[in-house]
């Protein structure tokens, strides 16, 4: 395969033989995705978003369905990153009040808010994550400090200061931003809200990881709405795999061995899972080198241990993806066939779909589509994980075409 081929894949071997249940009862106990809803449903403006289904696309490509959680919809913040963050920030608070549970009303209450005290919430960000945490901590009446990485264009930036944050530049990768932030955060008694975990740093990123599971939660509803069981394929992006192992331990959880396939895509320039998978001896390692993919959200070297521990179980393939794919995807939700809906869908939202013709389509991922047995009955889930959070650049590449597909690639 040359080296501009769209996909690399890796199957993953030991997703067929472990025994999930320990790890996921860990991460995702029962009671979990009900406490998760139950907390977002408080917030103010709080919708499930749309699940739209493609089926002029899904016929063309030759599968039974694809059906798109679409998150640029998401509380007007472009992005599902905020049911994460909010839901640590909220576990974190009624926890200081010695609580188990405390609906929103009582956090934001002027006697409760004096017994806490005010928290500075902290966290390094690729956008969206650090829009989602200062946006919590700004509901909930708290200050928050937001580390991004220098290449961070003004757009996410400004999308973060907007609620009260105050934002630094650090130099070098979101890996980089990751150990600034953790360094100040120690020095200055602020309290950090991170995605990715590290050595005794887990609970709250297992918070981040249980907030993600009410958009899944709103999925299922939606899809039983279609007269659907559950899905045939999930394919999920990834960055430092927090999203991937959500969805994974989520519905491994509710179906056990009858789970989705689960599917987990990173950019080529930065697939530290997909790494990870092909060195094989079942730990997380590092992606070397700039990072410098289109997809900003998922530019991260280094997996959250966390994460790896449930997708080295129980995720069936790791996909590394050129930024070709992810713009193709990009144009396909923004020009859609006959009467499928329009989708706004930025970089790191659209890898997913951009891979979908090239996996069903070109002959070179024959082996892949045998292997994850697509075809008319597959019924395929998409998470449009956000907006046009960049809209210079989406504009770049949906108007004027950056990042063609090659043309011996083309699936069309
Ligand atoms: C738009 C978007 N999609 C997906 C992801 C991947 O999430 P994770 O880092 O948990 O793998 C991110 C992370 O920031 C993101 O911003």
């Amino acid at each position: 395969m040359n080296n501009d081929a769209p996909l690399k894949w890796m199957i993953n071997e030991p997703a067929a033989t472990a025994d999930r249940s320990e790890i996921i009862d860990r991460l995702i106990p029962l009671d979990a995705t009900r406490r998760a809803r139950t907390f977002h449903r408080q917030i103010p403006g709080y919708r499930i978003s749309p699940l739209l289904g493609l089926d002029n696309l899904a016929s063309m490509l030759g599968l039974g369905g694809i059906w798109v959680k679409d998150e640029s919809q998401r509380l007007a913040l472009n992005s599902f990153k905020v049911l994460g963050g909010s839901f640590a920030v909220y576990r974190y608070l009624t926890g200081r009040l010695g609580r188990e549970e405390a609906t929103f009303a009582e956090l934001i209450a002027p006697d409760v808010k004096k017994t806490i005290g005010e928290v500075t919430f902290a966290t390094a960000t690729d956008g969206n994550h650090g829009r989602g945490v200062a946006w919590a901590a700004a509901k909930l009446g708290h200050a928050s400090v937001v580390y991004v990485h220098e290449h961070t264009v003004p757009a996410r930036i400004k999308a973060i200061e907007s609620y009260g944050a105050r934002v630094e530049i650090v130099p070098g990768t979101y890996d980089d931003a990751v150990r600034k932030v953790r360094a100040d955060a120690e020095k200055f008694g602020w309290q950090v809200i991170s995605d990715t975990s590290w050595e005794g740093y887990e609970e709250i990123p297992t918070w981040v990881l249980q907030g993600y599971t009410t958009m899944f939660s709103e999925a299922q509803e939606q899809l039983s709405g279609q007269g659907l069981v559950k899905p045939t394929h999930v394919f999920i992006q990834a960055g430092v795999g927090a999203l991937a192992s959500a969805v994974t331990a989520f519905y491994h959880n509710l179906f056990g061995a009858d789970a989705p396939l689960i599917v987990v895509a990173e950019p080529a320039l930065a697939a530290c899972l997909y790494e990870s998978a092909r060195i094989g001896d079942g730990r997380p390692h590092s992606f070397p080198g700039r990072l410098d993919t289109i997809m900003a959200g998922l530019a991260c070297g280094d997996p959250s241990p966390l994460a790896w521990e449930i997708l080295w179980n129980c995720a069936d393939v790791f996909l590394a993806c050129q930024d070709y794919v992810a713009a193709l995807g990009m144009r396909i939700y923004g020009g859609p066939l006959k009467d499928d809906p329009y989708i706004v869908s930025g970089e790191s939202g659209a890898v997913t779909l951009g891979a979908l013709p090239f996996i069903t389509r070109n002959s070179e991922c024959a082996p892949l589509r045998e292997a994850l047995r697509l075809d008319g009955d597959s019924q395929v889930l998409l998470l449009n994980t956000e907006g046009n959070t960049d809209p210079l650049y989406f504009r770049q590449v949906v108007w004027k075409g950056d990042h063609p597909v090659p043309d011996r690639h083309w699936p069309f």
